[in-house]
């Protein structure tokens, strides 16, 4: 009888589930009048693009004979682990010309942007937007400040650990970071065994008596978290790389007032491409000796990119402070933080149905530029696998051609991944289901379906390739 009802139950269990992953499908579609670019593309709804893997006998089980495959024959991957933020694409695309620059041949030939400025390749229209655009948002005080700029945050990254490196120490100076970090902190610290400084790890077990650079990143990546030093002494050296500290993802609650601080065009505007970013220095030697390193390292930073940039800077300040005009309907942090939330949403109930992985949970705060009290919505989600049946997350959805990055890149293994909300996929829902009920065991094998939404801009996140190559 017991037997009879388990049975009843399971089927139950599978009807409804299905009945769900139905109705999500449709509503996404129904509603998705913010995706019209499968339609744009000729593509109707019947024919839009769904991966569902069949059910497998194990998670660890090899993936499925008949693959998914592209138009050129190869396998279909869906890549989640870059930070490639193309979903503002579409906000760019409406505003069009406000956002456009010509740059006449013979325009930004010289190396040099400024000669009286410390850093003499700083264009001084991009300096004076990043001082407004600061302003505006609120998130950083620039007053006493040298700008720094450089070839991405990532250039300036290694600009700071070199110019705050003693230089006529013995040993290289320790740098560390609490884990779970940014998983290029130690491959760029290391890459050229520079004898200035070296990786040390994470920063909550760090206890050698000696000098130490520390990375503060806040919000933090890959899990979102606001941050502060976690060292438990004082006198270490900070560096805070503020790349996400911007309101789309967390709270504004007070303007940054550190000794050195990193920003990158990349997770403002979402312009990576353009390759710029930006540091906030205190102390002028620093500063000089940053500089130093950018001149040696690349003889500046392109003008062209900071030009650019500074149009870039210029329309989000303008679309904060003219929001609601004729101009700019809205400014560009209610468009990205509006979309952020529509992700978070999609993924929080996505995960509730699947119940085998689990999200952070963010406090909500005052942010000053919202005048309101919100949540964080970060730009990477970090997914913790709660079951037992999934020990490497990143293998397990790699066999499944979704590619994130496991814990392990992120410091001492954690059983996580991470996901970028950057990407356009609207919904992937990851569906665990039990994988034969039959059999009455219970049902502990599971296999991820997981379903792409209609994407909502001209880009895809569908990739045709073996090959992918690690990033940010
Ligand atoms: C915390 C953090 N800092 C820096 C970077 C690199 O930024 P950029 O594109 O300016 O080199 C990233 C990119 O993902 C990041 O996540």
């Amino acid at each position: 009888m017991g037997r009879v009802i388990k049975v009843i139950s399971l089927k139950h269990f599978f009807v409804l589930s299905m009945a769900l992953n139905v109705s999500l499908i449709l509503r996404a579609i129904n509603q998705d009048n913010r995706a019209p670019m499968a339609v744009q593309k000729g593509i109707n709804a019947a024919q839009m693009t769904f991966l569902s893997f069949p059910l497998l006998s194990s998670p660890t089980a090899a993936t499925p004979a008949t693959q998914p495959l592209g138009q050129n024959g190869r396998e279909r991957v869906i890549n989640l682990d870059h930070g490639d933020p193309t979903m503002y694409e579409k906000y760019w695309k409406q505003v069009g010309d406000k956002a456009t620059i010509v740059i006449p041949g013979w325009q930004s030939m010289s190396y040099f942007s400024d000669v009286k400025n410390l850093c003499w390749f700083l264009e001084p229209e991009f300096a004076k937007q990043i001082v407004r655009v600061h302003k505006v948002v609120g998130n950083a005080l620039t007053e006493g400040r040298h700008i720094v700029v450089g070839t991405g945050s990532s250039q300036l990254f290694s600009a700071a650990l070199y110019a705050l490196a003693p230089q006529d120490a013995s040993n290289p100076i320790s740098v560390v970071s609490a884990a779970p970090y940014y998983s290029c902190y130690p491959l760029m610290t290391d890459s050229i065994k520079s004898g200035l400084h070296k990786w040390a790890g994470d920063a909550k077990v760090f206890n050698k008596d000696e000098p130490y650079i520390e990375l503060v990143t806040s919000p933090n990546n890959p899990d979102g978290f606001v941050r502060h030093s976690m060292v438990n002494r004082t006198g270490g050296i900070l560096v805070h790389d503020l790349a996400y500290y911007w309101p789309q993802y967390t709270p504004i609650s007070s303007p940054a007032d550190n000794d050195l601080t990193l920003f990158t065009v990349s997770k403002i505007t979402g312009h990576a491409g353009m390759r710029i970013g930006w540091a906030l220095v205190k102390d002028v030697e620093v500063a000089k000796r940053m500089t130093k390193f950018i001149e040696l390292n690349t003889i500046g930073v392109s003008k062209d990119s900071q030009i650019r940039a500074a149009k870039v800077l210029e329309v989000v300040s303008d679309s904060c402070e003219q929001a609601g005009g004729s101009e700019h309907v809205e400014s560009f942090f209610h468009f990205s933080h509006a979309l952020m939330t529509e992700r978070w949403r999609m993924l929080r109930e996505a995960v509730k149905r699947g119940g085998i992985f689990s999200l952070p949970e963010f406090s909500s705060a005052h942010c000053n530029f919202f005048d309101n009290n919100l949540g964080s919505q970060p730009a990477f989600a970090w997914l913790k696998c709660d079951g037992d049946d999934v020990d490497d997350c990143e293998s397990f959805l790699r066999r499944h051609k979704i590619l994130t990055r496991g814990g392990k890149h992120f410091g001492p293994r954690f059983r996580a991944f991470r996901w970028a909300q950057f990407q356009p996929v609207i919904g992937a829902q990851l569906m665990y289901k039990p994988a034969m009920p039959l059999d009455m065991s219970p049902p502990k094998l599971y296999s991820p379906t997981v379903i792409l939404m209609p994407l909502p801009s001209g880009t895809t996140c569908l990739q045709e390739s073996r090959d992918v190559k690690s990033g940010s």
